[in-house]
């Protein structure tokens, strides 16, 4: 099949299932990528499951699941144009329901932790799952990675785009307010996975919402990311208590294993950490101070020459290394993920904000409107 003629069939499969109007159809065909939409199953409460691929037309794909908006795979290019999968995750909807460290997923209401699952806010106390030792973690029991998402598909002047809507109630998972999501997932030609978030509530609440993706740029099979080399746009991070919460204290990375100011191997000083299991866990402080859109990680994997560049508009990007995988997961391909075979670049607010007011505050009020926009573009050197 011609790619034009696909490029056709997709649209008008599209087009006949009401998910694209017939102008963005037409776009579809004219050399702006495509999306595509194909049932994958059901939860164990027997809803529906689909999952959108999206393509653009430098040679990425890129397919995400309504459940949990979990991105499921990333198709990228090596140097030598040989396409692999850069993110961890399962090949069917099974392995996800089987349960899984948050690969892929959209985060929140609050992503990373609030210390003993309470906060008070307007001076009425909340109480939250602790569902992380003593600490609430990503949102509590049924976070928004565990929810089915309501897709649109769209075809926009910089790419296919995949529209998903939630509305999170209000005292779901202890938290105030029903709160109104929106994420844009956009695959640009420019090799951009753009993740676009929006919330408005109608009584105060805390959010923080994020993409929790494992990147491996070696591929599906690469083992562990310790050759990974990485730059971090932070001079500062917070340092934390040994339960992962910030003392409140902003720090310096000078002189520490966490300075990635230039650019460093991940397995550099990794063992230097104090933790167990041993790795990255920690929430840097961006240079950029979370006022507008800038770049705040760069990755680059030498074997394959595959790179990576995160560029945020949120204050703070916790690195973590997965640390806690073991082997005990089998993903893609029946591959056993093992100790640092992943690596999340997690835009956020600063962990427990919403207990630490020296922190950028993630309270939002009625008539606001929560905005994060987050990019990994992807690319070859
Ligand atoms: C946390 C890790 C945690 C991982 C999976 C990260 O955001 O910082 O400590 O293990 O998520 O839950």
């Amino acid at each position: 099949m011609t790619r034009s003629v696909y490029f056709a069939l997709v649209a008008l499969t599209l087009y006949a299932s009401g998910t694209v109007t017939p102008a963005n159809a037409a776009v579809q065909s004219q050399g702006k990528g495509s999306i595509e939409m194909k049932p994958f199953g059901k939860t164990k409460d027997g809803e529906s499951v689909e999952l959108y691929t999206l393509r653009n037309d430098s040679g990425m794909t890129v397919q995400i699941m309504t459940l949990g908006g979990i991105v499921t795979s990333i198709l990228t290019p090596d140097r030598d144009g040989k396409l692999d999968d850069v993110t961890l995750g399962f090949d069917t909807l099974e392995g996800y329901l089987a349960g899984h460290p948050y690969f892929g997923c959209i985060t929140g209401r609050v992503a990373n932790r609030i210390a003993g699952g309470r906060f008070v806010l307007d001076g009425k106390e909340y109480r939250l799952a602790t569902n992380n030792g003593p600490n609430h973690i990503h949102g509590g029991l049924k976070g928004f990675d565990k929810l089915v998402w309501k897709a649109e598909a769209r075809q926009t002047d910089q790419g296919p785009q995949l529209i998903l809507r939630y509305t999170s109630k209000d005292g779901e998972e202890g938290y105030p307010g029903n709160l109104n999501c929106t994420v844009k997932y956009t695959l640009t030609n420019r090799n951009e996975l753009k993740i676009e978030y929006e919330a408005t509530t109608d009584k105060p609440t805390p959010v923080n919402l994020t993409n929790h993706a494992y990147f491996n740029l070696g591929g599906k099979a690469a083992g562990n990311v310790l050759d990974h080399e990485i730059q971090i746009f932070a001079d500062r991070y917070t340092p934390t208590d040994a339960t992962l919460i910030p003392t409140g204290e902003i720090k310096s990375v000078e002189g520490t294993p966490l300075d990635f100011r230039k650019p460093r191997k991940i397995g550099e000083r990794i063992a230097e950490i104090k933790a167990d299991p041993v790795g990255y866990d920690h929430n840097f402080v961006l240079n950029s101070g979370g006022k507008e859109l800038a770049l705040a990680v760069k990755v680059y994997e030498p074997k394959s020459g595959r790179t990576l560049e995160m560029y945020t508009t949120e204050p703070g990007v916790q690195f973590y290394t997965g640390n806690f995988l073991d082997g005990s997961i089998k993903g893609k391909n029946g591959v056993a993920y093992g100790k640092h075979h992943g690596l999340c670049l997690e835009a956020q607010h600063f962990p427990d904000a919403v207990n630490k007011p020296n922190f950028p505050s993630v309270v939002l009020r009625p008539g606001e409107t929560y905005r994060q926009t987050t990019i990994y573009k992807f690319g070859v050197r």
